[in-house]
């Protein structure tokens, strides 16, 4: 089986070669689940403490499974219980040194490593994971069971919990009925969201109205849609850039939605409306009356962001083309140059099924070449937003060229491929392809870029001067 590199544009792809080995993230990644795997070390004799349910598997799943396994959310089972554990323990060790479970694929070995929102295991943990399972699932001294954790409901609006207040603002979708069996589904209703002021916001939430229709709802998008005659009140002429709302808010599994950093949001208008898209795939059942909704939390009345965050879309498939023949293997790129300073907030790959890796590397104006980010294990059915830490959301220079590159395995090689004989190409349904990259973009003016990198700079200084 070859490997297809297929470049488009203006620049060749060696330097990612160079950089990322020829087979793609993909193959430090596997590396890196094998060696955790076998470097452990056995459960008992000189490797170390015995392993026990009670004593170390309880708290981990506690902390990193149990919200989702368990009963109403959405995992398919629960991880409450000791016999639970036992029960699914040969795949629970697989999936977890793989890296699979927890739902976190980002390349650990390479770019930016400091998340809001990582939920992954370490490795210690994971080695624990896979000792307890190797030593034949020891259940320990029931003394030893941390108390049940009591979950919110898995179907909460999640940022108000963060946030400390109820959503300012919730908008519906109008409902849809998905038939049992039928191709997948575009549903596009367009709906006031009742706004009388101008009103800025702060973070933005969406969600199936019911827990349920998430195994049928694929993928929401919703823009922002308004007049916007001259934005007034921004603090800064950054904002060029940006001046129409574009994209709202995207939601698939695994995302819920974004808190904004403390000097950014999106701007509301009086009269606004959000056009919804929403892609549901049937799954042999009716679903009637599906609604999804979004949560809106806006800053404080009269309260201007310095900046207006920009949610955008980075195409890999240029003009909508990709060309993945049956069982190869392809890698597509494509490059954007920043017109001003810019800070960047998240990275969320966006791929379907034969979606295998992807990355984005900064080419800085001086010619020095540093990949940010790349997920090396890409899970169709996982949209994860890896939303940056505060101190480590990419400071990137007017001019830096990002260079983003896309991998699809059509290969039987792809356990996610429903079939490998089948040419792919760009489209909409489940079993086309895409391959873009949503991140949410603040643009920068030149000083305050400075002071930004300044001020960095001056903390990892400290950092290395204390003993
Ligand atoms: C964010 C939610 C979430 C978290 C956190 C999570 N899981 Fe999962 N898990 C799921 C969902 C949804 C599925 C089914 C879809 C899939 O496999 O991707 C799943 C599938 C699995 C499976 C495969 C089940 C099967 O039928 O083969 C295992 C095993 C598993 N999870 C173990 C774990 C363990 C162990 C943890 C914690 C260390 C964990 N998961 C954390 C949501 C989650």
């Amino acid at each position: 089986m070859t490997t297809r590199t297929r470049t488009i544009g203006v620049l060749s792809s060696c330097f990612l070669a160079a950089s990322l080995g020829a087979q793609g993230p993909a193959a430090s990644a596997g590396a890196h689940g094998a060696s955790v795997a076998a470097a452990v070390a056995p459960a008992t004799g000189t490797g170390g403490d015995a392993v026990t349910y009670t004593k170390h598997i309880a708290p981990i799943f506690q902390q990193k499974c149990q919200e989702c396994h368990q009963p109403g959310s959405i995992a398919p089972m629960s991880l409450l219980t000791y016999d639970d554990a036992k029960k699914y323990a040969k795949r629970i060790r697989a999936k977890v040194a793989a890296r699979l479970m927890p739902p976190w694929h980002i390349d650990k070995t390479v770019g930016i490593q400091e998340f809001k929102n990582d939920r992954s295991l370490s490795d210690a943990q994971i080695e624990t994971i896979v000792r307890w399972v190797d030593a034949g699932t020891p259940m320990g001294d029931l003394a030893d069971l941390p108390p049940a954790v009591k979950f919110p409901d898995p179907n909460r609006w999640q940022l108000a919990e963060k946030l400390g207040q109820a959503p300012d603002l919730v908008v519906k979708s109008l409902p849809y009925t998905l038939a049992a069996r039928t191709q997948d589904k575009w549903f596009r209703p367009t709906v006031e969201t009742g706004l009388t002021e101008a009103r800025w916001v702060r973070a933005i939430e969406v969600k199936p109205v019911r827990a349920s229709d998430r195994k049928i709802v694929h993928h929401v998008l919703a823009y922002l849609v308004q007049d916007e005659p001259e934005v007034t009140g921004l603090a800064s002429t950054a904002h060029d850039h940006q001046m129409n709302p574009g994209l709202f808010m995207e939601w698939a599994v695994g995302k819920t939605g974004q808190i904004f950093a403390e000097d950014a949001g999106k701007l509301m208008l009086p009269g606004s409306r959000i056009q919804w898209e929403i892609h549901m795939h049937a799954i042999g059942e009716e679903y009637k009356d599906s609604q999804v909704e979004l949560a809106v939390y806006f800053y404080p009345k009269g309260f201007v962001p310095k900046h207006r965050t920009v949610l955008t879309m980075f195409n890999m498939a240029r003009a909508s083309e990709l060309d993945i023949p049956p069982n190869e293997k392809t890698v597509t790129q494509n490059f954007y140059v920043l017109q001003a300073p810019a800070r960047l907030e998240n990275f969320q790959p966006h791929m379907h099924m034969r979606g295998k890796a992807m990355s984005l590397e900064a080419v800085y104006p001086d010619g020095r070449k540093e990949v940010l980010s790349a997920v090396s294990n890409f899970q169709w059915n996982w949209h994860v937003n890896y939303v940056y830490a505060d101190g480590a959301a990419p400071l990137l220079p007017k001019g830096t060229m990002l260079s983003f590159t896309a991998w699809h395995d059509n290969t039987a090689e792809n356990p996610n491929n429903p079939d490998p004989s089948q040419w792919v190409g760009w489209g909409d349904r489940t079993v086309d392809e895409m391959a873009h990259n949503w991140i949410d973009v603040t643009y920068l003016e030149q000083d305050e870029f400075d002071k930004l990198v300044a001020a960095r700079k001056a903390k990892t200084a400290a950092q290395k001067v204390t003993p």
